[in-house]
């Protein structure tokens, strides 16, 4: 990070007539970024996507006390300071809030909540939700070994993904990990083959598509019969048949996931009716499912998103499974986002202001190789100043960007901010899927890691060196 605190501040830029309250207590409510009154650019077509206000993505976790950006008790522009940037900082109250609205959705119930690991895979977050008694979806040998790292315990592990290998299929037999979610006959066949061969049955569900449209982006749409996941709804039934067949197998559940950043229940709905009509018809076959395993896939607010909080969720699917007979079984869920993408945030520096006749642009250090959803998805993330005192700088409606270069690295279009080179930004709800899909691109180190409790800040991962980035590579002799 380079030097220019101190007089130079940064302010989010709020329309003050429509939102009084986000200048007056920042803490509470505040504008997101985006509003009229542009000095460099006209703002008639800014506002057909205006987004006013909203509470902040994060709160009461991610917090402004002074004017100044809170994690817990942790100040982020100290930890900027001290750190560098860009910077992930997560909160672990946040994460064990999000869990323990599905432990009180679950009260009373025998389920397992497995974190989908994918949504943010790093050590300490894993270590985290093991020690609050976790399992874990995982997709990779990789992750694998991440969980075992982290302390997790095995068998509460879970197996997803349509392109295991016969070599990964070892491994997480090998560890004894609860279930394989199958997604094919043909991984079917194999993983009954690989067992076979260890002398062991692997315990099994089979990956329902539902066809059932979780209404979020087609890229992160799972359970729809265009899509490549899981065994169509209508073969399921001659495939567990044909399981029960199979000598290496051990049929102990049902699952499906239909996709991620849901915000309406319906679809989970629909999903449960479609799955326990499975259920009972593959009972009746003679064929015991002991557990049913809804998937992931539950929103957050990103941007004045409303998902259902997970324990008004489950009280409703809870009251269709007693309903049809089914609220005594044993229940699975998969959630990754819901538990940790509001738990973190990404702290950036204003590199330059770069105005122009069609766009203005706030170029920040952080780049789509750390944050790489608006690229992939046109995903919308809070961009809030660490410092929401009164700013010297012009208001200016811009496009946050990166330094990589390529016109798809951007992190916010079409903001309003106040701000000027030196001014740190916080760009929220980046817990997950930000540094579990960062990479390396432009020869980019990934940023560092902060994990804070209370007023306690541990490196849970120090910033990527540049020696390590081509640390497995050679040169031609
Ligand atoms: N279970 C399975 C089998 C999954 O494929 C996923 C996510 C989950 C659980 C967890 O879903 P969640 O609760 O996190 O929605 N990179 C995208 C999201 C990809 C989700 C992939 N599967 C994004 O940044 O929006």
């Amino acid at each position: 990070m380079g030097a220019g605190r101190g007089a130079e501040s940064s302010r989010l830029w709020a329309n003050r007539a429509a939102v009084p309250a986000a200048k007056a207590n920042p803490s509470t409510k505040i504008a997101i970024a985006r509003g009229p009154a542009a000095h460099h650019r006209p703002i008639a077509g800014f506002l057909k996507n205006s987004f006013m206000q909203s509470t902040l993505p994060g709160q009461p976790h991610f917090h402004y006390l002074d004017k100044q950006l809170y994690a817990e008790g942790c100040a982020l522009g100290t930890l900027a300071q001290e750190y560098g940037t860009p910077l992930f900082v997560y909160s672990k109250a946040s994460m064990l809030s999000a869990l323990a609205a599905y432990q009180r959705g679950f009260a009373g119930r025998d389920a397992q909540i497995c974190y989908a690991m994918k949504a943010n895979s790093t050590l300490a977050v894993l270590q985290v939700f093991a020690q609050a008694g976790c399992g874990f979806d995982i997709v990779s040998a990789g992750e694998l070994a991440r969980v075992q790292a982290a302390g997790g315990d095995m068998c509460k592990v879970i197996f997803s993904g349509v392109g295991k290998t016969r070599d990964e299929m070892r491994q997480a037999l090998s560890a004894g990990i609860g279930c394989f979610n199958v997604e094919s006959e043909a991984e079917m066949d194999v993983l009954n083959a690989v067992a076979l061969e260890m002398h062991i049955r692997a315990p099994i569900s089979i990956r329902v598509n539902p066809n059932v449209d979780p209404k979020t982006h087609p890229y992160i749409s799972t359970g729809l019969k265009g899509n490549k996941f899981g065994i169509a709804h209508e073969r399921t039934l001659a495939v567990y048949q044909h399981a029960a067949t199979l000598a290496g197998l051990k049929i102990v559940g049902i699952d499906c996931h239909i996709g991620s950043q849901i915000t309406e229940e319906t679809p989970y709905l629909d999903a449960t009716d479609r799955m326990l009509d499975l259920v009972q018809a593959i009972e009746a076959c003679g064929i015991p499912i002991e557990h049913i395993d809804f998937g992931g896939g539950l929103g957050i607010n990103y941007q004045g998103d409303a998902p259902p909080q997970a324990d008004d969720l489950w009280a409703k699917l809870l009251a269709k499974l007693d309903a049809r007979g089914y609220g005594q079984r044993k229940l699975m869920i998969e959630p990754g986002r819901s538990l940790v993408g509001n738990a973190g945030v990404c702290v950036t520096e204003v590199l330059y202001l770069k105005p122009g006749e069609l766009k203005n642009f706030c170029i920040v250090d952080a780049a789509m190789n750390d944050l790489p959803r608006p690229a992939m998805y046109q995903a919308f993330h809070a961009i809030v100043p660490l410092d929401a005192t009164p700013s010297a700088h012009a208001a200016m409606v811009c496009d946050v960007v990166g330094p990589v270069c390529e016109s798809g690295d951007w992190i916010g279009r079409d903001r309003a901010l106040q701000v000027g080179a030196g001014d740190l930004l916080a760009v929220m709800s980046a817990g997950a899927y930000c540094m579990s899909m960062a990479s390396n691109y432009n020869s980019r180190g990934r940023a560092a890691e902060v994990l804070v409790e209370g007023n306690r800040a541990t490196v849970v991962r120090a910033r990527e060196g540049i020696n390590s980035l081509f640390a497995h590579e050679a040169l031609v002799a």
